[in-house]
Order: C-alpha cells, then sequence, then structure tokens
C-alpha cells in the first residue's frame, strides 16, 4: 500500500500495541473499580485518535464509555496555524464526569492547550490527557499529559489514524512520509 511514499517505519503494528496495553494497565490502576460517578469518559478527538481510541478502550479492563470531538487546526499543511475551531462538539454535557482526552499526536501543543481550557469550563471530575505520540516541541507548552505512549523526533507522520491531504489513515503502523509527497 501507498507504494514509495512511506520513508520509514517509526512504529511497527507490535510496538503499538504492546504500548496500548502499558497505557491501559496505568489508567486502569488510577480507577481499580472503574470511574466513580458513571463510567470513565473518553473524549476522542477526531479523526487522527480513531484507532487509538477503540484499541485503547479495548486494552481498558475497566467500563468506559465514548464521545468524540472533531477540532480544526491544521489544513492539509503539514504546520500548525495556531487557530482551534470546533466541527464537531460533544453530544453530552460532561459536568462531574470523569474525562479523559484521547489524541492521537501533540505537536506544538497548541490544540490540545486549547481544548483542555475548553472542556474545564464544562466542570469535569477530572479531566486528563492519553496521547499515543508527542513531539519535542509539545514539551515547552504548559499542558499536563498523564499518559504518553512514544515521545517522537520533529518529523511528520503518517499512519493509525494520521493522515495526509486525508490519506494515510489507515495503515496500520506509524511511518514517516517521503518528503516527495509534500512537495520537500
Ligand atoms: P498541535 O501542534 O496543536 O497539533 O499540537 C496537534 C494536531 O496536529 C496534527 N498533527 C499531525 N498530523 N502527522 C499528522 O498526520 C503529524 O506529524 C502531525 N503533527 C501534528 C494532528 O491532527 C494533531 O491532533
Ligand atoms: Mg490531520
Amino acid at each position: 500500500m501507498y507504494e514509495g511514499d512511506i520513508a520509514s517505519v517509526l512504529i511497527s503494528e507490535e510496538q503499538i500495541k504492546k504500548r496500548t496495553a502499558e497505557l491501559a494497565a496505568k489508567v486502569a490502576e488510577r480507577y481499580p473499580t472503574g470511574a466513580p460517578e458513571g463510567d470513565l469518559l473518553l473524549v476522542g478527538v477526531l479523526k487522527g485518535a480513531i484507532f487509538f481510541m477503540t484499541d485503547f478502550a479495548r486494552a481498558l479492563p475497566i467500563p468506559t464509555q465514548m464521545e468524540f470531538m472533531a477540532v480544526s487546526s491544521y489544513g492539509s499543511s503539514t504546520s500548525s496555524s495556531g487557530v482551534v475551531r470546533i466541527l464537531k462538539d460533544l453530544d453530552k454535557d460532561i459536568a462531574g464526569r470523569h474525562v479523559l482526552i484521547v489524541e492521537d499526536i501533540i505537536d506544538s501543543g497548541l490544540t490540545l492547550s486549547w481544548l483542555m481550557r475548553n472542556l474545564r469550563t464544562r466542570n469535569p471530575a477530572s479531566l486528563e490527557v492519553v496521547t499515543l505520540l508527542r513531539k519535542p516541541e509539545a514539551v515547552k507548552v504548559d499542558v499536563e499529559v498523564a499518559y504518553v505512549g512514544f515521545d517522537i523526533p520533529n518529523e511528520f507522520v503518517v499512519g493509525y489514524g494520521l493522515d495526509y491531504a486525508e490519506r494515510y489513515r489507515d495503515l496500520p503502523y506509524i511511518g514517516t512520509l517521503d518528503p516527495k509527497v509534500y512537495g520537500g
């Protein structure tokens, strides 16, 4: 698939699976008998987090419920605009709920810090973040991320939900994109 577009496999399907199980075990430690006041609410950020969200939820040994939000900070370009817009909001009120945001990747951290501020105003009982990937730039931003799958180099990556111009989400691994694809 996508012959010649992927420069290298950065994180294999097996590595993703193993790390997802480890992250799920950590989250389950925090809620040994499930979250109080209703099940733990996973808020997946569309579309990038879809594969991670479904695998992560199934790896968690506690009951969870799922909600999705779609925000945009990127068009089809590969760098952040800093402008965040809600494309699809949550269907449910999260007041009093234990919420875990499920993210695919934190790059500049702008999207997540905006999202956390936004969700905090809705008064959840707790608000934490699990992200599969984090780039070094994100470390400079003041967002507390409780659970991180992999810290990766500052390269554009695709696969396992992550796209370039809506392509490559269906790859089962995380790979780096050959710069020729985006005219680099
Ligand atoms: P910020 O910079 O706000 O960006 O932390 C977060 C969002 O940007 C997208 N993003 C990427 N998408 N490959 C992608 O396919 C990448 O390497 C990449 N870096 C950032 C992504 O949608 C993320 O939620
Ligand atoms: Mg994207």
